[in-house]
């Protein structure tokens, strides 16, 4: 499989767009300061099954808080690691830190954060993936 070139000039703050890398979906987020900081509220890590992503669903670039090379972008794989369903992206609403936005499966109600990270109860068990990724450039991502 050759790299797949991403051109996230277009994406904006708040924004996520969809990406296919091996036949699968991938979606890069570009996080808001304000939705960097609830990645790290407590009260919301409280809520999640595995807040400190210890299930290595990810390279040792994004064994961090944000699960990601630069913080501002998430690399994720879309496909829900239960029975693999595509979440569907959940825009924030109102403001404040619970208000952000993530990803929701449409099949049996798993969510995740804007770090593909999942919440409790949901009957996924881990973490979206992170996939083989780097920044090629400040505005190209190369997954692969
Ligand atoms: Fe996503 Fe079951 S496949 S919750």
């Amino acid at each position: 499989h050759l790299p797949v070139d991403v051109d996230i000039t277009r994406l904006a703050p708040g924004q996520q767009m969809v990406a296919v890398w091996q036949g699968k979906p991938v979606f890069i987020i570009r996080r808001t300061p304000e939705e960097l900081a609830s990645l790290q509220n407590a009260e919301l890590s409280a809520q999640l099954k595995d807040p400190g992503s210890t299930a290595n669903q990810q390279p040792g670039y994004a064994r961090n808080w944000h699960r990601s090379i630069a913080p501002e972008y998430g690399v994720y794989v879309g496909i829900c690691t239960h029975l693999g369903c595509v979440p569907a992206y959940i825009p924030p609403q109102g403001s404040g830190p619970e208000a952000s936005g993530g990803y929701g499966c449409p099949c049996h109600g798993s969510k995740f954060d804007l770090a593909g990270r999942v919440q409790k109860g949901a009957p996924a068990p881990y973490n979206l993936p992170v996939p083989p990724y780097a920044m090629a450039s400040a505005t190209v991502i190369r997954l692969g």
